[in-house]
Order: C-alpha cells, then sequence, then structure tokens
C-alpha cells in the first residue's frame, strides 16, 4: 500500500510509539496523520489533525476514524492502581469499540499493537509470532488476579477479540507485538529504568542473565511500516523484537554506564518470589495488582528471546539500529533534555 496523502488514523497519538510513527508516517511516507488523543494541550505539531476522545466512547472513536483509510491502534491502558474490568474496558472494549468503526469506515487496512507478554509470562520457551497466546482458559483472567498482570491478560484478551471480529467482518488485520521499547522519551522502558537505577533499587532478579527482548523505537517503527506496506502482512501477527539476546544486566548496564558507571542490584529468585506472597493475599481480598507481582519476577529471569524469523522472510525486516547504538541514541537524547547531566 502506498501511503502517500492517505489518510492514517492513529490511537493513543500522544504515546510513545504513536508519537514516533507519526513523525514517521508523515515526514517518510507523506501521510495525513490524524491522531486521536484525550488531551489536545498536549498535542504538538507531529499529528496532522486532531480528534479528541477515549477510545472507550463509540461515538467519539466513530469520528476520529471516519474518512480514514487505515487505523494503528496503539491506546492502551498499561498500568495503573485499577481492577481487571477497568484494563478490559480499555485494552478490549476500546479495541472493538476502534474495529466496529473500521467496518462501518471501510478501512483497508487495522494495524493493532498488542505485546510478546499476550503469549504469557514467562513465554513459551521457544516463542515466535505463531506461538500461541498465553492467559487463555488454565491462565484466565480470573487467574490473572493474584500474578498480578492486568495488564498482559487484557492484552492478550483484546487480541483474541480483535481476531476473532475481523475475521467475522473481513477487517484486513495485523497484529504487532511489541518487545521492551525503549529510546528517546520511553517511559517504561528508558525514564523509568534510569530512575530505578540511580535510587539504588533492586533492578536484577536471580542470576540476572534473564532476558530482556528490547527493542529500538525506530527498529519497532520500521516493522510497523513495513507491515503497514506489504499487504502479505494482513491476517499476520509479527513479535516487535530485534532477536538479540540482550540480558537484563546488559540492559540496565547501558543506564548505569549513563549515569557514571552506578552499581546494579539485584536479588535473588527465591527471595523475590516470596516476596510476592503478602502482596498477592491483598489482591485477592481487594481485587487491585499487587504492588509485587509474581508475573515480574517471571518477566525479569526467564530467558527466552523471542525468534523474529517471520518478520525477516515475510516483510524484509532487519532491525538497523544495533542495541549499542540505540543506547547511543537514547543517551544523547538524555543528555540534550538535561534528563542526566552533559559533559
Ligand atoms: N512501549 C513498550 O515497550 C510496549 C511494549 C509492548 C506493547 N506495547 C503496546 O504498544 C502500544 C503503545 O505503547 P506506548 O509505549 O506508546 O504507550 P504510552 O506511551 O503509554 O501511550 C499510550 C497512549 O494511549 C493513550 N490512552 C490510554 N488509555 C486511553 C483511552 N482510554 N482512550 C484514548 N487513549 C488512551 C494514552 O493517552 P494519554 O496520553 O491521554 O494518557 C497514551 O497516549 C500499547 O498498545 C502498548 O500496549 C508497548
Amino acid at each position: 500500500m502506498n501511503l502517500r496523502d492517505q489518510r492514517i488514523l492513529i490511537t493513543g497519538a500522544n504515546g510513545f510509539i504513536g508519537r514516533r510513527l507519526a513523525e514517521r508516517l508523515r515526514a517518510e511516507e507523506g501521510a495525513v496523520v490524524r491522531g486521536l488523543v484525550r488531551d489536545a494541550s498536549r498535542i504538538t505539531h507531529h499529528v496532522s489533525e486532531i480528534a479528541i476522545g477515549d477510545v472507550v466512547d463509540v461515538d467519539a472513536v466513530r469520528r476520529a476514524v471516519d474518512g480514514c483509510a487505515v487505523v494503528i491502534h496503539c491506546a492502551a491502558m498499561q498500568s495503573g492502581r485499577a481492577r481487571l474490568d477497568d484494563y478490559r474496558r480499555v485494552n478490549v472494549g476500546g479495541t472493538l469499540n476502534l474495529l466496529g468503526a473500521a467496518r462501518e469506515a471501510n478501512v483497508a487496512r487495522f494495524i493493532h499493537l498488542s505485546t510478546i507478554n499476550a503469549h504469557g509470562v514467562p513465554p513459551p520457551r521457544d516463542a515466535h509470532a505463531d506461538s500461541p497466546l498465553g492467559w487463555g482458559a488454565s491462565r484466565g483472567a480470573i487467574n490473572c488476579v493474584p500474578t498480578g498482570d492486568f495488564y498482559s491478560a487484557s492484552k492478550a484478551e483484546g487480541e483474541r477479540a480483535a481476531w476473532q471480529f475481523a475475521r467475522a467482518n473481513k477487517i484486513a488485520l495485523t497484529v504487532i507485538r511489541p518487545a521492551c521499547t525503549y529510546g528517546p522519551r520511553s517511559n517504561a522502558w528508558t525514564l523509568t529504568p534510569l530512575r530505578r537505577v540511580k535510587c539504588g533499587r533492586p533492578v536484577l532478579i536471580g542470576g540476572s542473565d534473564g532476558i530482556c527482548n528490547a527493542v529500538y523505537i525506530d527498529n519497532l517503527v520500521d516493522l510497523i511500516l513495513l507491515a503497514l506496506k506489504n499487504d502479505a502482512a494482513i491476517g499476520q501477527a509479527f513479535v516487535g523484537a530485534e532477536g538479540r539476546g540482550v540480558t537484563w544486566r546488559e540492559f540496565y548496564g547501558a543506564y548505569a554506564r549513563m549515569l557514571g558507571g552506578r552499581r546494579l542490584f539485584g536479588m535473588p529468585r527465591v527471595v523475590a518470589l516470596a516476596l510476592t506472597l503478602p502482596f498477592e493475599m491483598l489482591a485477592r481480598v481487594d481485587g487491585f495488582p499487587p504492588r509485587v507481582a509474581r508475573s515480574s519476577v517471571e518477566f525479569y529471569s526467564h530467558r527466552v528471546v523471542f525468534d523474529i524469523e517471520k518478520s525477516k522472510r515475510l516483510l524484509g525486516y532487519a532491525p538497523r539500529v544495533s542495541f549499542e547504538e540505540g543506547m547511543r541514541r537514547t543517551e544523547e537524547w538524555l543528555r540534550a533534555e538535561g534528563i542526566i547531566a552533559t559533559g
């Protein structure tokens, strides 16, 4: 699909991935980008048009999608002290609202951003784009309450619902499941890790050889653009990773180096798991995610490198920015913004 002058709706256009995608779609592809945002006061010049609204608001979503050839659905509830149903309202209900509006507007392509965590945490040993999704019958919505991963469980449910709706309504759906996406402006995988290292918080679990599956923002955006431009991506899911075995020690170590060689702290896996128990008991009672969760321990200690062979084969994808270069660009941004001291 040629994207020049095509009107593309990006939900979550004020977010980390949505914003970079909007910048590149306009600058490199000549697309007309409409951003669906909740707070118009924060938007800058990275979109061509603004639609205001929440993804749970059917009418606002309809207005946003109207006249667009493509929808890229980035908006999601990712964190926060909220109950499972609140996550589901946005990550399942919001996704279905977008797909419903896309059907009415006859959009040519729909790209949905899921997550590698949809495969379950920990992921299957040989995880790849066609591995089954997790959080299903045996690890369903109810079971995720004590483990604390409302985000991942609701994203898996949202992706399943998206496939079902798209098949029933013949929508040209492509799913991208990003891994830990870092780079300039990332809150989850740049600003937060930097803060954690700076404060001396424990960031490594067990033998510290857990695998991080980091992906640099522009490598992920490359993959999304390739998927959008190539009809072979219709009806397919892709893992948004780099296929490299970067460990958490290397990942956090890069931030520690930027901070002048801070020491990294960790804790044994068994201690981390024991710490989760009282929080999980409380979660069973109050229904909110535990502050220390078993799913986080699994996330930081598994050793699975997500396979990206399908993206290479079907889309000709190759991560252009190495881990070292990605961290160099990230550091450059952090210094330019004055977040870490220059010199
Ligand atoms: N970054 C990663 O490492 C990563 C990894 C795996 C998957 N993903 C997926 O990639 C997508 C984009 O992630 P991101 O890192 O760009 O996240 P982000 O920076 O948190 O951006 C998410 C955006 O969603 C918007 N949003 C949240 N709830 C909304 C609602 N109810 N209605 C309308 N907009 C809403 C937020 O709007 P406000 O600005 O108004 O808050 C925000 O702009 C998400 O679907 C996420 O699950 C990201």
